[in-house]
């Protein structure tokens, strides 16, 4: 690993420290090094509408030991005033000499990287993949004005989630269910099916779920409605799309309630129909080691008709573990 690699992985485990409290900002962290290549000053975005990384860094410095130095942030410095005045002024201010950025940023108002190289100082990228993979969230709302969608799934070894008699109890390890009840924590919102409601009775603790139903078929008595804030999307106030409801329309509806991130948990219809429309940004599959053998067996995907490997939805694995007896695979979609 070289020396400049090394300070930006510093920059993103800083950055996660932010993790929580930013949305719907980006995570970012920073590392200063003085002249010499001593490290002088850190610092991180720590909620939203506080100082950016680099400021929070360079403010922490008395006497200019950032002179002639080098700056490390995982996004490019902002160059407008928002909540609060441009990075690269400061940057500029305090006269480092070279700037290392992990990615460029989306937002179209932010234009640091030519103010900085105008300003005389040398400009360079590392580590740009990892870098926009820790802004996932952040680079899919600012560009498309949705939440980032991870759908999970737990099923056998063949695909199954179900017995054709509906029993689902259950698939996977407690430990890998443990896992899932953590998972949730991670996001703003839980959303699932009018179906799963009925077949599983499921709670789903969050501070947030979204519940598809379409013709409010769920009992208002289902244990899922008895904790947390909960937005059910019906033909009441959603549009539909071939006869059911619009999925990109209820997305585009829960950001603007504010919700930056969702984790669905379904059955087949569903994860079929979000893959098919390409609304998935990851997939956390867990994969029990069981084969049920039941053609007539719910399917993880439940699709349409296709006719060709060609056709398949693309996904590269970003990474995978053993959980409990289980194995867990995490899935990002293949642009
Ligand atoms: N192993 C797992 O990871 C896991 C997780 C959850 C559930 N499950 C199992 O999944 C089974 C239920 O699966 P399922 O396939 O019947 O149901 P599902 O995929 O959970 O939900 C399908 C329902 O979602 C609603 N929906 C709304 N908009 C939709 C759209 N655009 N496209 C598709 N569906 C839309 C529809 O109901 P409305 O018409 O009422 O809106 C539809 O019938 C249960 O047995 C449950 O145990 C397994």
């Amino acid at each position: 690993m070289n020396i400049d690699e090394k300070y930006m992985r510093e920059c993103f485990a800083l950055a996660l420290q932010g993790k929580g409290s930013v949305a719907p900002n980006p995570l970012v962290g920073c590392v200063v090094l003085d002249k010499l290549g001593n490290v002088v000053s850190k610092g991180y975005h720590k909620k939203y509408g506080s100082n950016h990384a680099e400021r929070d860094a360079l403010l922490k410095l008395k006497n200019n030991e950032a002179e002639g130095g080098t700056l490390y942030v995982n996004l490019e410095p902002c160059s407008h005033f928002g909540k609060t005045p441009p990075c690269v002024d400061l940057i500029i201010e305090r006269k480092l000499a070279r700037v290392v950025i992990g990615m460029k940023d989306v937002n179209p108002l932010v234009d640091g990287i030519s103010k900085l190289k105008s300003a005389g100082i040398e400009v360079d990228f590392v580590l740009t993949s990892e870098a926009e993979y820790l802004n996932r969230v952040f680079i899919k709302n600012m560009s498309q004005k949705l939440p980032y969608v991870v759908l999970k799934t737990a099923s056998t070894m063949d695909g199954k989630i179900a017995s054709h008699t509906g029993d689902s109890k259950w698939i996977t390890s407690s430990e890998a269910r443990e896992e899932v009840y953590r998972m949730r924590r991670e996001f703003d919102c839980i959303m699932t099916s009018s179906n799963t409601v009925i077949a599983d009775n499921p709670t789903m603790e969050h501070r947030f779920k979204c519940i598809l139903d379409k013709d409010l078929r769920t009992d208002k008595n289902a244990k899922i409605y008895k904790q947390g804030e909960i937005y059910i999307a019906s033909k009441e106030n959603t549009p539909l799309k071939d006869g059911r409801l619009d999925l990109k329309a209820v997305l585009s509806e829960l950001y603007k309630k504010g919700i930056y991130s969702v984790f669905v948990e379904c059955g087949g219809m569903l994860a079929g129909t979000l893959i098919k429309e390409g609304l998935v940004d990851e997939i956390y599959q867990f994969i029990a080691p069981k084969i049920l053998n039941d053609n007539s067996g719910l399917s993880c995907f439940n699709g349409d008709n296709v006719s060709k490997i060609a056709d398949c939805k693309r996904f590269e694995i970003q990474e995978f573990k053993k959980i409990g007896t289980d194995m867990l695979i995490v899935y990002r979609t293949r642009v």
